[in-house]
């Protein structure tokens, strides 16, 4: 297993679009261990394959406790959304900031499993918010394209002066840590 690197907002990188999985293969099933420990390492309870620089539209998601309960998506496809919420999210690739984002309140989700089946998936609470904001990734889009322009380039010139600084990077709570 390896730790894979974290792109960091606004690397150009994170606004490529992912392109579905033709075969859920032993390279996918490494992939996903591989952002499995990247994700728990972070620590994070979820991380797009975007976001580690592999333009594949895999997702794993861990919102346990215990931490002992992954959860794999590929090649996922939000069938329906109802109601509406609100939720103080964080990200992986966006360290040290939290902002309130709407979002549907519980999703229809399929996807394949790391044995290629296909799975669906009716989610609420962090589970919908988390597989929305995922799924967003692969589609190039990070929760910061949620918020005024104003608080968006705010926070783009923030995350560039500390990494010109090379600062020690922020970490975000991982109950937010998407
Ligand atoms: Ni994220």
């Amino acid at each position: 297993m390896a730790l894979l690197d974290i792109l960091v907002y606004p690397d150009p990188r994170l606004r490529r679009k992912a392109l579905p999985v033709e075969c859920v293969d032993d390279e996918i099933r490494q992939l996903i261990r591989d952002m499995a420990e990247t994700m728990y390492q972070a620590p994070g309870i979820g991380l797009a394959a975007t976001q580690v620089n592999v333009s594949k539209r895999v997702m794993v998601i861990d919102h346990s406790d215990e931490r002992n309960e992954l959860q794999v998506f590929i090649n996922p496809v939000i069938r329906s959304r109802r109601g509406e919420t609100e939720t103080e999210e964080g990200c992986l690739s966006v360290p040290g900031i939290v902002a309130p984002v709407k979002r549907a309140e519980e999703v229809t989700v399929t996807a394949l499993d790391s044995e290629g089946r296909i799975n669906e998936y009716t989610a609420s609470g962090i589970l919908a918010v988390c597989l929305q904001h995922e799924l967003d990734h692969l589609d190039g889009k990070v929760f910061v394209d949620y918020l005024s322009r104003l608080k968006r380039e705010r926070i783009r010139k923030q995350l560039l002066k500390e990494s010109r600084n090379d600062n020690v990077a922020a970490t975000t709570d991982r109950a937010v840590a998407l």
